[in-house]
This record gives C-alpha cells, sequence and structure tokens, in this order.
C-alpha cells in the first residue's frame, strides 16, 4: 500500500508539463497558439517539435529556436533525444497517427492525438491494448464547445424525453487547393498506410463524434452504433469520397443519421439535431448558441475556445488535477467503428465523377446541397430519393460484424497495411 503509494507520488507529473509536439505546419499552428496562454498559466511549456518541412516553416523554426524550443526533423529522433517530455501532441498527417502514437505510448507519454485517432477499427484495437494507463486523448475538441455541451445536459436531464433520433447533415465545398496542400490529402491509402480521408474521417468527423457524445448515457459517457448502413461516393478524381449518406441505430435505441459532403459549391453549416419523445434541440456548426423548441434554458458554462479548453483539460489530466480529457481514446470506438463499417457497408466507393465529365475537377452537383437536406430531413439514403447516380449498401450489424474481412476485402486497404 505504501509502495503504491510512493510509487504514484514519485510518478506525478509537476507543472509545467513539458510537451512536445508532431506536426507544425498546418493545424500544428493552432497547437502552437493554444500552447501560448497554457505557458502564461503556468500549466504547460512546449520544449520540442518536429516537422520535416524545415524551408517553409523556416520563419517558425527561428521563432521558436529563439524560445528555446528544439526543433527536429522526425519524431523518431525527437522521442530518442528528448528524455524527459511528459506528453506528446500529434498533429501529424493521418496515415502516421498510428505509429507516432504507438511510440509515444512505448515512452509512457501522455499524448493528445489528432482527431480523426486512426483510419482503422483494428488499429485503434491495437492502441487500446497498448495505452494500458489510458495516457490517451483524441483532439475531438468540438464536444467541449457550449452548444454541444448544453444539448448534452438537456438530454441527460430528461428535457427532451426519450431520445429518439440524432441526424447531422453538412456540406463543407473543398477545392482543388485543398487536396493538393498534401501529398495524403484525399487519399484512401499512402505510402502503404490507410488514410481514409473525407468529409465524414477527417473535415466533418467532429460531427460524427458528436452524434456518439451525446449518445452515451452519462455527461462523459459516449455511445457505440448498433448497425449501419451507407453509401459512399466520389465526385470529385479523388481517390476517396466526398460525398456520405449514413444512418443507423446506436446502442441507446435511438436512430441516427449523418450526410454530409465536399462537393458542393456552397457550403451549408452543419446542423445537428436530437429529437426526443418531448421535443428537438439542434445546434449549427460555428453557432454559438443552441436552439430548441421547447423553451429550455441554457445552463451550460459558455466555452471561447472549446480547442484551447480541450487543450486545457489534457494538461490538467496529465498534471492528475482532472479525472479524464474530454475525449479519451476509448471513447473513439463509436466514431471509428461507424466509419468503417460505413465503409463495409457501402460495398466501397461509387465514382459517380462521370456525370460531371470535364466539370469534375471543379466539384459540385446543382441541388446537391438541397438534396443533402432533404435526405436529412425525410431520413433517407441517397438510394432512396430515386437519384440515378445512386447504389444502396447493405445494412451492417455491428456485433455480427469482422471488421478486418470486411475493409480488407475492399480491396482499399491492405492487410499488411495495417501495422
Ligand atoms: N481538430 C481539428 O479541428 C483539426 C483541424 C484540422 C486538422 N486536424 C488534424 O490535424 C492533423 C494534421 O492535419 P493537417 O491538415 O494540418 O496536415 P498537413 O499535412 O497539412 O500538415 C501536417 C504537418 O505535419 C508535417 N509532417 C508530415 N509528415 C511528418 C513527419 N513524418 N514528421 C513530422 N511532421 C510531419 C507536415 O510537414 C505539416 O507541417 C490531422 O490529423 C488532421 O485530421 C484537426
Amino acid at each position: 500500500m505504501l509502495r503504491g503509494l510512493l510509487i504514484d507520488l514519485k510518478d506525478q507529473v509537476k507543472p509545467p508539463l513539458t510537451v512536445g509536439l508532431i506536426g507544425v505546419g498546418g493545424f500544428g499552428a493552432s497547437h502552437l497558439k493554444a500552447l501560448g496562454p497554457l505557458e502564461t498559466e503556468g500549466l504547460a511549456r512546449l520544449v520540442c517539435v518536429a516537422d520535416l518541412a524545415d524551408t517553409p516553416l523556416a520563419s517558425t523554426r527561428r521563432t521558436l529556436e529563439s524560445r528555446g524550443v528544439r526543433w527536429y526533423s522526425d519524431y523518431k529522433s525527437l522521442l530518442e533525444k528528448e528524455l524527459d517530455l511528459d506528453a506528446l501532441a500529434i498533429a501529424a498527417p493521418i496515415h502516421l497517427h498510428m505509429e507516432i502514437a504507438t511510440a509515444a505510448i512505448a515512452r509512457d507519454l501522455f499524448v493528445y492525438l489528432e482527431k480523426p485517432p486512426v483510419p482503422l477499427i483494428q488499429q485503434l484495437d491495437g492502441l487500446l491494448a497498448l495505452d494500458l494507463h489510458k495516457k490517451v486523448a483524441v483532439g475531438f475538441q468540438l464536444v467541449n464547445s457550449q452548444p454541444v455541451q448544453q444539448l448534452k445536459l438537456w438530454i441527460t436531464q430528461g428535457a427532451l424525453g426519450e431520445i429518439r433520433n440524432f441526424r447531422v447533415g453538412g456540406c463543407s465545398p473543398r477545392s482543388t487547393v485543398y487536396y493538393a496542400r498534401a501529398p495524403w490529402a484525399g487519399k484512401m491509402i499512402y505510402d502503404g498506410k490507410p488514410v481514409f480521408d473525407g468529409p465524414a474521417t477527417n473535415a466533418l468527423s467532429h460531427w460524427l463524434h458528436n452524434i456518439m457524445y451525446l449518445a452515451g448515457g452519462k455527461m462523459d459517457e459516449f455511445g457505440l452504433p448498433l448497425d449501419v448502413e451507407a453509401e459512399l461516393y466520389r465526385i470529385k478524381p479523388i481517390e476517396s469520397y466526398d460525398l456520405i449518406g449514413m444512418r443507423g441505430h446506436m446502442e441507446s435505441g435511438a436512430s441516427f443519421q449523418y450526410v454530409v459532403t465536399h462537393a458542393t459549391e456552397e457550403a451549408v453549416p452543419c446542423k445537428l439535431e436530437v429529437v426526443g419523445s418531448k421535443g428537438r434541440a439542434w445546434v449549427f456548426e460555428n453557432g454559438n448558441v443552441p436552439g430548441n423548441d421547447l423553451g429550455l434554458l441554457e445552463s451550460a458554462q459558455s466555452c471561447a475556445d472549446p480547442f484551447l479548453e480541450t487543450w486545457r483539460q489534457f494538461v490538467r489530466f496529465a498534471l492528475g488535477t482532472q479525472p479524464r480529457p474530454a475525449t479519451r481514446l476509448d471513447d473513439t470506438r463509436g466514431y471509428v467503428l461507424a466509419t468503417n463499417a460505413a465503409l463495409a457497408s457501402s460495398g466501397g466507393i461509387r465514382d459517380i465523377g462521370q456525370i460531371w465529365g470535364e466539370s469534375r475537377q471543379n466539384a459540385c452537383q446543382p441541388g446537391l446541397a438541397e438534396l443533402v437536406e432533404q435526405t436529412v430531413q425525410e431520413g433517407k439514403l441517397f438510394s432512396e430519393m430515386k437519384v440515378d447516380w445512386s447504389r444502396s449498401g447493405k445494412s451492417i450489424k455491428i456485433a455480427e460484424w469482422l471488421p478486418s474481412t470486411y475493409v480488407t476485402r475492399l480491396g482499399y486497404f491492405h492487410k499488411n497495411s495495417f501495422t
């Protein structure tokens, strides 16, 4: 007993938490920014970073080095040399999450892993088996936004009655510049590793994870899907998909629907609506306040910057002053299961770009945004909307489904790439 206590005290991380960051460009810049206030508060200190893009980041490197932050060109040398680190943030491309997180867990570091945690459920289960001390958090920061917290409060307090349905619809156009910014963008596999980049599995993944969060029974619980039926389509000339319609049931008994795309001309902010036996509540992407049709008052704490708040919670968790981060690695199981089952259910991505011929490069089906909205309103998949390019998937019962065999059979992922 005493021995256990001594070990606990010895292992306790003292502020400031020493942090390393892998991936400085792209979204890594937001991590650098969030770490600023945490350093001022004395909670964390960035001591080293790694990014292989040395030249484009030359000015960032100079600034960081002038503050004493050590720069490495790859995560392996960083981990080899930095022996006093407490935590590692991983904002590297998706196909590298698995190997970098594995290396960080082997060092027994606290890990802030960007969303999506890893592309495949087999990889997630592999990481979960390694993360024995539950030190990995995943950066789905929108669960911390005030409107999502408010929805969760209304749900858990029973204000909406028995929850029957969660639904998300949204269109977030992406240009060729977006797909050209990184070699892994729009890919299913890059460098022999699964990426599964697309609206549900990258940019708009927050909104699927939000459904999983809201379907969890308690404030800090996340739900799991029971069954999934989905259709994935490719409109732009990319390897991956840019339009997805998904439907299913959660273990809670509620149904869910999630329809998003990158292939419209116009942006339609994601709307997440919760339908209960007493009434409805909803939240819009970038919206500051949730809506409801019951006249319910708001009681959730305001949160000006969900990303900074998610970082702060991670740091407090690592310092032992908070029991858990906002999203633990095991909380993402519902999200990863849903995306993997969606791909398997679809029978593979259906290429419908030829309908737009030459113009597919510039995206966008006229009327696609309206169609997305209509499918969500009617609770249907595209194949049920009588559009001639559609192809129905088959419903997958998660408990009977063997993800490894399903996903490998699709030919987009090779078994050897799963490490
Ligand atoms: N939480 C959010 O809201 C949010 C928003 C955007 C992106 N992301 C996530 O952030 C991650 C990075 O996405 P991105 O769009 O910024 O990617 P990106 O490719 O644009 O940038 C990633 C950075 O990592 C660097 N990098 C690449 N390979 C590396 C390696 N082997 N070692 C070290 N650095 C390496 C690149 O040079 C680049 O600077 C992804 O997981 C993405 O899903 C999260």
